[in-house]
């Protein structure tokens, strides 16, 4: 069901740009149109401007245009043989929060193609704050 956009997060991690941690994450966001986005983590020699790839696909997704998604993968490890399973950072869920629907929204962390866990974004981030806190009445 997932294999295109786990497939293209693992093609996304190659473009990796993690020279200081040597993490390499790549993912790939499925809007409700059916489009795909890709992302991967830019590091920085300052380290604070450094983005993940989670939010490297979302701001890719929403400055074209699409603010409504359905899914992402996620796939993060040091090298080659030594692929755990890589969760969102806060910061990238809280991102997640202010696009995507927390109870239906799916976070796909990939070890390989074969293995991945499926997480909604209320799972990761319960309780979570997002716009509709700031609505007046
Ligand atoms: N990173 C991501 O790209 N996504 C995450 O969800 C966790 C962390 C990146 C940031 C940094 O470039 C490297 O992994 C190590 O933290």
């Amino acid at each position: 069901m997932y294999d295109e956009l786990i497939n293209k997060a693992i093609q996304a991690r190659e473009n990796s740009y993690a020279p200081y941690s040597e993490f390499y994450v790549g993912a790939a966001l499925l809007t409700k149109e059916g489009e795909i986005f890709t992302g991967c983590n830019i590091e920085n020699a300052a380290y604070s401007p450094g983005n993940c790839a989670e939010r490297t696909a979302i701001f890719k997704a929403v400055s074209e245009g699409y603010k409504n998604f359905e899914a992402i993968a996620i796939i993060g490890g040091r090298s080659e043989g030594e692929i755990q399973y890589a969760f969102p950072c806060g910061v990238c869920r809280q991102v997640m929060m202010e696009f995507c629907d927390p109870d239906t929204f799916s976070i796909i962390v990939v070890k390989s193609k074969d293995d991945y866990m499926v997480k909604t974004l209320k799972e990761l981030l319960p309780y979570g704050f997002g716009n509709d806190n700031l609505k007046k009445d």
